[in-house]
């Protein structure tokens, strides 16, 4: 029963890969707005010129991270945001076809190519994913794909079936430590079951997504940053945050992991759950008292200081890019209120005081992000994967990139 469900599946899923690569040309929907479409444009052009200018910043064996403190701050390739930097250069030699940039990218790959084999981390999705990923995109190279499959079998290495989750974090054995931002790594599982047919790719991403709505969840649909799960039983010992205001309080960026990571369950599943929590959040977030009207979220939902709180670019942008896709999903109405939203989110992104202008940030595109404030860390600067996923979103904006799940234009 379940090989049939998987097999079904399976077709399934290589059927939306074909249309979602005849989608890659496709031109404005009814819905968009002209000025946006063009002033997103006229961004994304820049970017190129302050990509080249961030290359010239990020050592060889490095990748872009941040800027702070008048400079271009990088990491090593298992850090891990490393992927997000190649990303953002296949993303804009996407828009632009300028083969320096995919030079640049190429470079990259290669530096990240060996954490294929890294068990040390759940990051794995965010750091192959989005660059290898994105390579196929532009080149179907079927040593993008060994690298992609290695990489899932790696995160495969990380489950826990008595807990039902991915380890996120590495700790003493008396925490088995789960992260929100853990869903954004299932997409690379689910691209290893539509590779190979192997079903157990398929069982951990799913398993790992159950868990996380019966765990990670509060009845508001918000979520907790962490949960500490005993690893032998299972059993739930703590939620609490790491990166949010307090163990109560809705962190952005988790807000917005797991709004992104459940809409892409539903598209890769099928499963009507997945699109349900992905409304639920949907809802919790453009209706919180605390969304600011130019809707790039506080850091926190319940940062201390509001009004006068950091806001967060990088949550603005995952959300609006995230919403583009569950637009397709819901009813005509509903779908109206997430791309408005979308809209709003890529209009404030792309102007003041979110968007810096030339060299101001090394050529970093987006200001205003928050990356561990409890921490001390990364506050109010850019980071490399806001940029990575605003010019996600203008592109799928755009239609320069289609979004999955989305059907090709009528002729
Ligand atoms: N995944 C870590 C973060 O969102 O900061």
């Amino acid at each position: 029963m379940l090989t049939k469900r998987l097999l079904t599946h399976f077709s399934i899923c290589l059927l939306s890969g074909c249309l979602l690569a005849g989608c890659a040309s496709q031109k404005k929907l009814h819905w968009q707005d002209d000025t946006l479409q063009q002033k997103l444009a006229a961004v994304l052009d820049t970017a190129v010129t302050q990509y080249h200018l961030l290359q010239a910043s990020v050592p060889a064996d490095r990748f872009a991270r941040t800027f702070e403190k008048g400079q271009v701050q990088t990491i090593k390739s298992d850090g891990w945001v490393s992927g997000f930097y190649p990303g953002t250069l296949l993303f804009l030699y996407r828009h632009a076809n300028e083969s320096s940039l995919l030079a640049e990218a190429k470079r990259k790959l290669q530096v990240l190519e060996k954490e294929q084999f890294n068990t040390h981390t759940h990051d794995l999705g965010f750091m192959m994913y989005c660059s290898f990923g994105n390579a196929l995109q532009v080149e179907p190279n079927p040593a993008y794909k060994e690298v992609l499959l290695n990489s899932a079998r790696s995160l495969l290495s990380r489950f826990n079936p008595a807990v039902g989750c991915i380890r996120s974090w590495d700790s003493d054995s008396s925490h088995f430590l789960v992260i929100i931002d853990n869903m954004m790594n299932l997409e690379l599982l689910l691209y290893a079951f539509r590779q190979t047919g192997d079903s157990s790719f398929y069982k951990v991403a799913v398993t790992h997504a159950n868990t996380t709505i019966k765990n990670h969840f509060r009845p508001d649909y918000s979520s907790y940053h962490v949960v500490d799960y005993n690893a032998k039983t299972g059993a739930v010992q703590r939620k609490h945050t790491h990166q949010g205001a307090a163990d109560e309080s809705a962190w952005a960026r988790g807000q917005a992991w797991g709004l992104y990571g459940f809409t892409v369950m539903y598209r890769e599943t099928g499963d009507k759950n997945y699109l349900g929590q992905a409304r639920h959040i949907a809802q919790f977030l453009l209706n919180h008292p605390n969304l600011p009207a130019d809707k790039i979220p506080y850091w926190d939902f319940n940062a201390p200081g509001i009004p006068n709180a950091l806001r967060d670019a990088s949550a603005g942008a995952i959300m609006s890019s995230a919403l583009q896709e569950l637009a397709l999903y819901v009813p005509a109405a509903e779908a109206k209120t997430y791309r408005a939203a979308a809209e709003t989110m890529l209009k404030s992104l792309a102007g003041a005081p979110y968007k810096t202008v030339g060299a101001e940030a090394g050529g970093f595109l987006l200001k205003h992000s928050v990356g561990h404030l409890p921490g001390k860390s990364e506050i109010d600067v850019p980071l490399s994967y806001a940029d990575y996923y605003f010019v996600e979103s203008a592109l799928r904006y755009r239609g320069e990139i289609g979004i999955p799940g989305q059907k090709p234009a009528a002729k």
